[in-house]
């Protein structure tokens, strides 16, 4: 029996989706931008990899200080990606082609250039307008220094101060991440009802699901004394439910509200938490009652070793058996360094996803092979486990990060923040080769908007097409494949002599072994369905998985 009915309320159980990062996938009119256009000529190839949905992060006008995550305007289309009527075309063809469409809602901050935002600065002191945000006097004798010492993600205070409408310098306000990303207050009922409106608007317009952003941020308590970072820090997995801006319990209210106007629709829209909190809290995100599955980040900052894998996985199915909601399983996306170039590098130097503290120069480094074979042999491993997998665009064709992004080209805020000392997170964003030859190798008709190097040409589209080795070709096999033998979600685990392979076996009889050593193993009778390597005689190659029956 196939479980995963793409009709039903559970389609997102056992999906297989697939971010793009609109601005780096297609561009249509050659302003070296990819566009909501861009995506729908392409809905035939992500119809071809045959993936169940596609996650877009954030098309809404911005400023670009963060990639999108800067939101001016929730419930419009950035000019320079297009229009709500692009957006409904795309949303049609996806649709036609049996695929599902979630949108990245970024609740915790809006951009500075936001309407909120441009009113609270005009309004001054002690206004409503301010109070949607969090503005506060600064310490010091004339207000100079930051109300506390807090540091923010891109590098620097979490604290920005203002010019007063008189032209005086005045308050200062809180953004936990860069300084034209003011930090929303969510004590405020227009700021509540106003998100639930853009969810509506969205679902409306046939979206099936949300990737709610920092879903974890969202509560604050900001009474004084502050505590000082050495206390709160940041990005830490805290288990202090009275953590002043992290995981605070009241958070879930938010969400139980917005489970309720999820299921005003048939089938309820979905909802997946982008929320970096420690495990044994991460239930509540993902349970029905909230927003029903969150991102699973550990095999993200694992290595690429069996036994780390195995007690991931294991305790991954228990928690999601606990919530009822089902495991989600991540190799890479755009805010790491690419899986492909991960594995590449020597034992030592970690196989995690710090995208911030791979910097350029550790790229010399990197096995290219050795590093794309483990990132064929990981994502078969995954696509073969229950619950749903996240592929990040690119990966699908083995693409490793770029590493040598001159600095007068570089956007992330990363990197202006730390003065250059984290590289950040453009090297996994730069825009995808689509043909081997030809201005942006097909990306768009003329530029791209981060350069590509000449070595993207052996891994585009066009060419790995017509390699039946390819990676892409092993995506699309495996995909094809998945479909047809994914069943209930549940696994069990076969132990081999070997300490290094991972297998398990699915209903049905699909099994999967993995060896995440270098020395080839053997491999039990049974039909081989799918290899991530050849293997001539028969045995399990190192850094590879096959699927059997
Ligand atoms: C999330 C996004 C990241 C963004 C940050 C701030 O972590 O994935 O790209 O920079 O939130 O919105």
């Amino acid at each position: 029996m196939v479980l995963k009915d793409l009709g039903t309320a559970d389609w997102w159980r056992q999906a297989v989706v697939y971010q793009i990062y609109p601005r780096s996938f297609s561009d249509s009119d050659g302003d070296g931008i990819g566009d909501l256009p861009g995506i729908t000529s392409r809905v035939p190839y992500l119809r071809d990899l045959g993936v169940d949905a596609v996650w877009l992060s954030p098309f809404y006008p911005s400023e670009l200080a963060d990639g999108g995550y800067d939101v001016a305007d929730y419930r419009n289309v950035d000019p320079r990606l297009g229009t709500l009527d692009d957006f409904d075309a795309m949303s049609a063809a996806l649709h036609a082609a049996g695929i599902k469409l979630i949108v990245d809602i970024v609740p915790n901050h809006t951009s500075d250039q936001h309407e909120w935002f441009q009113a609270a600065l005009a309004a001054g002191r002690g206004s409503d307008e301010r109070d949607r945000y969090h503005f506060f006097e600064g310490k010091g004798e004339n207000g100079d220094e930051p109300p506390n010492d807090w540091q923010s993600h891109f590098g620097g205070p979490a604290w920005h101060r203002v010019d007063e409408p008189d032209g005086t310098p005045g308050q200062w306000y809180l953004h936990m991440f860069a300084r034209e990303q003011p930090d929303l207050n969510w004590e405020r009922d227009d700021v509540r009802a106003d998100f639930e409106h853009t969810l509506r608007f969205w679902s409306d317009r046939g979206v099936d699901g949300f990737r709610i952003d920092v879903a974890h941020y969202l509560r604050k308590d900001l009474s004084e004394p502050f505590a000082p970072f050495a206390v709160v820090g940041l990005g830490e997995l805290t288990l202090n439910p009275d953590h002043p801006f992290s995981d605070r319990d009241e958070v879930h209210e938010i969400y139980r509200a917005w489970r309720k106007v999820f299921d005003e629709y048939t089938p309820p829209r979905t909802a997946v938490a982008e929320a970096w909190v420690h495990k044994t809290r991460l239930a509540p995100y993902a349970s029905a009652e909230g927003l029903g599955q969150a991102f699973n980040f550990d095999l993200l900052v694992s290595e690429f070793e069996a036994s780390q894998f195995r007690e991931i996985i294991e305790e991954n199915l228990e928690r999601s058996a606990e919530t009822g909601s089902s495991s989600t399983w991540v190799l890479s996306n755009h805010d790491v360094t690419r899986h492909a170039t991960r594995y590449g590098l020597p034992a030592g130097l970690g196989h995690h996803a710090a995208a911030w503290t791979l910097a350029g120069g550790a790229h010399d480094e990197v096995d290219t092979a050795v590093g794309e074979a483990r990132a064929r042999a990981a994502t078969m491993l995954l696509l073969a486990l229950p619950g749903s997998t996240y592929l990040y665009q690119g990966e699908e064709l083995g693409l490793h990060e770029v590493g040598d992004i001159p600095a007068q080209s570089r956007q992330d805020p990363t990197f202006f923040r730390t003065e250059g000392k984290e590289v950040g997170r453009d090297g996994c964003r730069v825009p995808l080769p689509w043909s081997g030859t030809g201005s942006s190798f097909g990306f768009g008709s003329d530029g791209a908007h981060l350069p590509q190097p000449a070595w993207f040409a052996d891994y585009a589209v066009a060419v790995e097409a017509d390699d039946a080795a390819s990676t892409l070709n092993l995506y699309r096999r495996a995909l094809a494949l998945r479909g047809e033998l994914q069943t209930a979600e549940t696994l069990t685990w076969i132990e081999h002599p070997s300490a290094s392979v991972l297998a398990f076996e699915r209903p049905g009889g699909w099994r999967s072994f993995t060896n995440f050593g270098s020395e080839p193993v053997d491999l039990p009778e049974g039909e081989i369905l799918l290899a991530s390597t050849d293997s001539a005689d028969g045995r399990l190659p190192g850094n590879a998985t096959v699927w059997m029956r």
